[in-house]
């Protein structure tokens, strides 16, 4: 499962919330991030969170970290069984690359398929197995909101330091690609309490048959 959202959407108390509930029904769990996961993919994240680049230069980082993630943590977690929690994966960078930045859709799609082929290490567009998250969890509210959230919290990062446009068109990157694919995506109203928030998101995954 994957965990996407505006900054300060405030995806992490029910990502813990659903990992302590897989773990009570007796599940491993592996709970991992993006950009991150791996000790390559941290760098990776370091760079792309603090020092300036270009779109293109942020994208392919953003795939070479997923693909270093998929191969040494996802993968294998998932051919032993385990529960995967992911916060944020490829729908983020279509929000925020292809979204926030502009960065072309279709491109990202052909990154996509080398980046997440779960067959080939040498991937090539055959797209013979796209590895992708079995449900979506998207924290959907309003980007004033999200940034009454963020205010003052800590020093912001090269995505939370954006104007409201900015999250406006993340926003509407999360919109299209949920639009693309429904049955992965549940859209949870992340406006509301942190309560009610709870209860959907644990609905959306009863929802699957789990828990
Ligand atoms: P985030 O989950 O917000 O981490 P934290 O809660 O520690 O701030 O993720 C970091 C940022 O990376 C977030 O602003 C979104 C951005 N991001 C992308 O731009 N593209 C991506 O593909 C991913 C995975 C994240």
């Amino acid at each position: 499962m994957s965990f996407e959202g505006i900054d300060g959407a405030g995806k992490s108390t029910h990502i813990d919330a659903l990992a302590g509930a897989f773990r009570a029904a007796g599940r491993t769990v592996v709970l991992t991030r993006e950009p991150g996961g791996t000790p390559l993919a941290e760098k990776i994240r370091a760079l792309v969170l603090h020092e300036p680049m270009g779109p293109l230069t942020e994208a392919l980082l953003m795939f070479a970290a997923r693909r270093d993630h998929i191969e040494q943590v996802i993968a294998p977690a998932l051919a032993r069984g385990e529960v995967v929690l992911c916060d944020r994966f490829t729908d983020a960078t279509f929000a925020y690359q292809g979204g926030g930045r502009g960065f072309d859709w279709d491109s990202l799609s052909k990154l996509e398929l080398l980046a997440q082929d779960r067959q080939a290490p040498e991937a090539n567009l055959a797209h013979k197995d796209l590895l992708q998250p079995d449900l979506t969890i998207w924290f959907d509210l309003p980007p004033a909101v999200a940034a009454e959230r963020l205010a003052g919290a800590r020093v912001p990062d090269r995505f939370e330091s954006q104007p409201a446009a900015f999250f406006d068109a993340v926003r509407a990157g999360y919109a299209r690609r949920a639009a693309e694919a429904p049955a992965r995506f549940a859209r949870i109203d992340a406006s509301q309490p942190r309560d009610a928030v709870g209860v959907d998101v644990r609905a959306a995954v009863q929802g699957r048959g789990w828990l």
